[in-house]
């Protein structure tokens, strides 16, 4: 396949910092179990890797939200497409998240979440935009801080595509394919 745009993070870097990600998860919560959180459809690769490095007993259950539509805009409007299966009261819950930028999904997410109770809720992204937060978000577990630019690949789409890319690459919003 063409390679679209800059690659900014190779397979083989993903590939580290998840595995990082998943021993410091591993770490915290020795002797517990954890639930896992899926925010779809941008973290199934992320959530899928992560999984298999953690060593504490795991469940899964997934969210569905659309915050952008297919532009490369947040709208800052946050709707539900699919909820949770399961009830969270005293679970330890981590939300496994693609990418973190204005961190309007994530704060609409906690908030929702928070009220259902659980014994503990943190997040864990792939990647975290430097400088344009627009609401500061406690992201305990991360991949890679990354410049404001716009990023496919690794579950990351542009209009529902190259969300199978294996690295991640800044699309040119000028120059599109
Ligand atoms: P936020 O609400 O602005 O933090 O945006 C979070 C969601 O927007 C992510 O879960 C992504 O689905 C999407 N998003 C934000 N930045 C990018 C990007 O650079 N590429 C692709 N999707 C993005
Ligand atoms: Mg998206």
């Amino acid at each position: 396949m063409e390679t679209i745009g800059t690659v900014l993070i190779t397979e083989e870097q993903i590939a580290d910092a998840v595995a990082r990600m998943g021993r410091e998860i591993s770490a915290d919560y020795d002797g517990t179990s954890v639930l896992l959180v899926g925010i779809l459809k941008g973290a199934f690769l992320t959530m899928a890797d992560l999984a298999r490095e953690m060593r504490v007993p795991v469940e899964f259950d997934f969210m569905a939200v659309s915050s952008y539509g297919d532009a490369t805009k947040s709208s800052g409007v946050v709707r539900i497409l699919k909820d949770l299966d399961q009830e969270i009261s005293d679970r330890h819950v981590v939300i496994v998240e693609d990418i973190v930028d204005t961190g309007l999904t994530l704060h609409y997410l906690l908030e929702n979440l928070r009220v259902r109770k659980p014994a503990s809720i943190e997040i864990a992204a792939l990647l975290v935009k430097e400088g344009i937060q627009q609401i500061p978000i406690d992201v305990k577990y991360r991949g890679f801080d990354i410049p404001p630019d716009f990023v496919v690949g690794y579950g990351l789409d542009y209009g529902g595509l190259y969300r199978n890319l294996p690295y991640i690459t800044v699309l040119d919003e000028n120059n599109l394919p």
